[in-house]
């Protein structure tokens, strides 16, 4: 059990990038590292925050070489250039890639070596250098999270480095950064988090608040969702709240764990390169439904609180199924591909399976997965 923690300070409000300079400065920063998504270099968005953390008299470098699933090799540069131009911190705007890969070179900022060798939790040594993250994308949940996953292609396999002290430790939640965000990236990050909460509240470590957090993304994502999806640059009110409900997901999931759907998704995103999002949207029905009857009193609550539902004498399965034809809706209704759009060979199943029993969140399932059971999985993909 961990028990509730959440050391960031996260600032949650249309707008609030122009906060900035209060939190560099209250911070003590004036040196800092600025990791840019690669997929804002055509917009003005890099610009606008380096001129505003001049602005606030903070010296800005910058590194925008970040890979869609960050490799280990990209985290060890930025704690080298960090080190190398003696930085205070780094500033990471971007989507879970840029914030992932800049949260773990931030604790390579002040320990030795690769993060190959901190894979786990606490195995660093040295606190990690500060970091504000700034999302781009309604996904990731990472600005509020305590872990970092990357890419280790010589293993082709996804690891994890985590720490008490890797949350980053302000949040500027912007939902204006959103605005020109493609479609089907709202969609896909959007479903990202809403595999957060659904992995957060039926996973083994669930607990009141990771609950309460689950119940409001899901609500907030369910309602509004298929909206930013359709027009993120004139809907504000759509906008905000998958914003939200992005880092509240992140929020419930730190504070439990996610389950079987991120470990076949991290497994399949280390050895074929596929980007996190759009996998656990087509993974996530299938999993949940794997999961039944383990699930179903859960479900069968959220059927009620989130949609409303007043039918309380339904059959519990009955009304698990109910929500979970309102995911499969939800999910087909924004254009989610089929699973045979990553053209994955049958031949490599095994290797997929294998490697999720090996993920650290394999045990959070709610109910206990051997390699046998995610091939089951697998094989119901078509
Ligand atoms: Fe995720």
């Amino acid at each position: 059990m961990i028990g509730y923690r959440m050391p960031t300070r996260a600032h949650i409000a249309p707008g609030c990038r122009s906060r900035l300079p209060e939190v560099t400065t209250s911070l003590g920063i004036e040196r800092a590292l600025l990791v840019v998504d690669p997929g804002l270099l055509a917009t003005r968005r890099p610009e606008e925050i380096e001129g505003i953390l001049t602005g606030g008299r903070v010296r800005v470098e910058r590194f925008s070489e970040v890979d869609p699933n960050p490799r280990t090799q990209t985290a060890t540069r930025i704690g080298e250039l960090m080190r190398a131009s003696d930085l205070q911190a780094v500033i990471a705007l971007g989507g879970g890639s840029v914030l992932d890969a800049a949260k773990a070179g931030a604790m390579l900022a002040t320990n030795p070596g690769t993060p190959e060798q901190y894979e786990g939790p606490n195995l660093y040594e040295h606190r990690p250098k500060p970091m504000i993250a700034i999302p781009t994308t309604c996904g990731t949940g990472s600005e509020v999270t305590w872990v970092s996953v990357l890419s280790h292609p010589e293993s082709r396999r996804k690891i994890s480095v985590k720490g008490e002290t890797m949350f980053p430790d302000q949040a500027l939640v912007d939902a204006d950064l959103i605005r020109t965000l493609p479609a089907s990236l709202v969609a896909w990050t959007g479903l990202d988090a809403l595999t957060h909460a659904l992995e957060a509240t039926t996973c083994t470590l669930a607990n009141p608040v990771s609950d309460a957090l689950a119940e409001r993304a899901i609500t907030l994502l369910f309602r509004f969702l298929e909206r930013a999806a359709t027009d993120t640059s004139d809907d504000a009110q759509a906008r905000e709240a998958v914003m939200r409900a992005s880092t509240v997901a992140g929020l419930s999931f730190s504070n439990a764990d996610v389950a079987g759907v991120h470990c076949l998704s991290e497994s399949i995103g280390g050895l074929f390169d596929v980007p996190h999002g759009l996998a656990n949207a087509i993974l996530l029905e299938p999993l949940l439904r794997y999961h039944r009857p383990f699930v179903d009193p859960r479900l069968a609550e959220l059927e009620l609180l989130v949609h409303r539902s007043t039918d309380e004498a339904q059959p519990i399965s009955e009304r698990a199924e109910r929500f979970l034809d309102r995911l499969g809706d939800l999910t087909r209704r924004l254009e989610t591909p089929p699973f045979s759009s990553f053209s994955i060979p049958a031949d490599e199943y095994p290797l997929i399976a294998e490697q999720a029993v090996r993920n650290g969140s394999n045990s959070s399932n709610p109910q206990p997965m051997a390699a046998e059971n995610y091939l089951e999985v697998l094989a119901g993909l078509g």
